[in-house]
């Protein structure tokens, strides 16, 4: 066995190198990474450890973190409260199945209070079930097979949500176009595509398919682009209409926007929403919550009927990730939590701001609340063809070169900041905007 063969135990700067750990995942692993990110060999990096608003690579670097775990670390890295109630957690059970737990049962009732929407909760692994399984539950409700979606916007790994995310081109609305290879061909003519903050569409492509329209699935805010003060009223309207549930997919601004969430922030209750990320405080656990009359189709009794919406998963309910998100949302609800916060990210957004106009540098840092990113655009985007005109490629260098400045953010991905995210770390970070856009002026 060389070095490169074996999985380190005892893991650290020095336990085995960049390089090694590199030569191990170029062998193992597709694309040497763990999904779909592949960052240039110049700035990748092995994470060894968080550390509340940082990331310490086997090099020993430190990175200032506005990857956040793709947004579930809303607390940062190891926070106390977490890894204690995870440590207490772990010594009495990681895992359980076939019957209730205690944690699970304290968080659903947590949520449940917290959401608007939710009459009764439905636990998942990940966010990406999460969206799947309120999908199948909206077919199975109405017997209706479609559902809609915006170009643009995402919502899992899963086939149903694998239309018109990342397009080259606009779609030739309701086609969408498909993202991966191995989609079933007939999957297609279920998943129709619409713009994004674009309600005329909407009820037109409404008015063609309500016959078989189960829903209508949307990020409140999608991917960086935030909603017209009309679009998300204006969908819960054509849904009422038409007979169609309204899904939010919350995985990303469920308690993040605010404790209640997108339906919070932006006053609209949907029928059914999808949840991830901060809700696990970091470990694997997603939930559906909505109205009882659809989640209960999930109850084992309706098994044979034709509206039985079936939901089961080794891991829903884990107890260690139950107890992580509880511990969060403890914190999460501490008066002004949120108010703090998104002041925080205003203030780093504006700081940004003035780094690229000093620069001359035709860009943005864009975003509400406490998500951003940085992107060359003449004016926030308001729909999937706004991203498409950005400049792809200087934004990318910029990305590159934050990240060569100790800076974690991932080319072309929105970021977010975290409420342990200080003073210092926001100074650094200037500087480092500073150091990037010398480097791509
Ligand atoms: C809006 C949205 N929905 C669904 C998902 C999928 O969640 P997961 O990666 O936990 O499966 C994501 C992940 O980034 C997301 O941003």
């Amino acid at each position: 066995m060389t070095p490169e063969d074996t999985i380190a135990v005892e893991t650290g700067p020095g336990a085995m190198t960049h390089e090694a750990y590199y030569a191990l995942a170029e062998r193992l692993l597709p694309g040497a990474g763990l999904g779909g990110y592949s960052l240039p060999n110049d700035v990748r990096f092995v994470i060894h450890k968080g550390e509340g608003s940082r990331l310490q690579d086997v090099r020993g670097r430190w990175y200032i973190d506005y990857v956040g775990g793709a947004g579930a670390l809303i607390l940062g890295h190891a926070h106390p409260a977490i890894v204690a109630a995870v440590q207490e957690q772990a010594a009495k059970g990681m895992h359980f199945f076939g019957t209730l737990n205690e944690a699970a049962l304290h968080l659903a009732q947590e949520l449940q209070a917290a959401i608007p929407c939710a009459e009764k909760i439905t636990f998942t692994s990940t966010g990406s079930e999460a969206t799947f399984y309120a999908m199948r539950m909206a077919r199975a409700h109405s017997g209706k097979s479609k559902i809609l979606k915006f170009e643009g916007g995402y919502h899992g790994n899963h086939d149903y949500s694998a239309f018109s995310v990342t397009p080259k081109a606009l779609s030739n609305y309701p086609a969408g176009q498909p993202e991966t290879g191995g989609i079933p061909s007939g999957l297609a003519q279920s998943i129709l595509i619409a713009p994004y903050n674009d309600l005329e569409v909407v009820r037109r492509i409404v008015r063609e398919n309500r016959d078989d329209l189960a829903a209508i699935i949307v990020e409140p805010a999608q991917r960086i682009i935030f909603p017209k003060p009309d679009f998300l009223p204006g969908l819960r309207k054509i849904c009422d209409d038409n007979g169609i549930l309204l899904i939010f997919d919350e995985v990303v601004t469920g308690f993040r926007l605010a404790y209640g969430g997108a339906q919070e922030y932006f006053g609209v209750k949907p029928d059914l929403a999808s949840y991830g990320k901060v809700v696990g405080g970091g470990g694997p656990l997603g939930c559906v919550a909505g109205r009882a009359d659809v989640i209960g189709l999930a109850a084992p009794s309706y098994k044979g009927k034709p509206n039985y919406a079936y939901v089961n998963g080794t891991l829903h309910g884990n107890p260690i990730a139950a107890v992580a998100g509880l511990a969060s949302l403890r914190i999460l609800k501490e008066p002004g939590y949120y108010k703090t916060l998104n002041a925080r990210a205003d203030l780093i957004r504006r700081e940004c701001q003035k780094v690229l106009d000093r620069h001359n540098l035709p860009a943005l840092a864009v975003g509400e609340a406490s998500l951003w990113q940085i992107i060359f655009m003449p004016r926030p985007p308001a729909n999937h063809a706004d991203v498409m005109a950005a400049d792809a490629d200087r934004t990318r260098k910029l990305n590159v070169a934050q990240m060569k400045a100790g800076l974690y953010v991932l080319p072309m991905v929105r970021g977010f900041v975290s409420s342990v995210h200080t003073d210092k770390d926001f100074e650094e970070t200037v500087r480092a905007l500073d150091t990037a856009c010398r480097a791509v002026a």
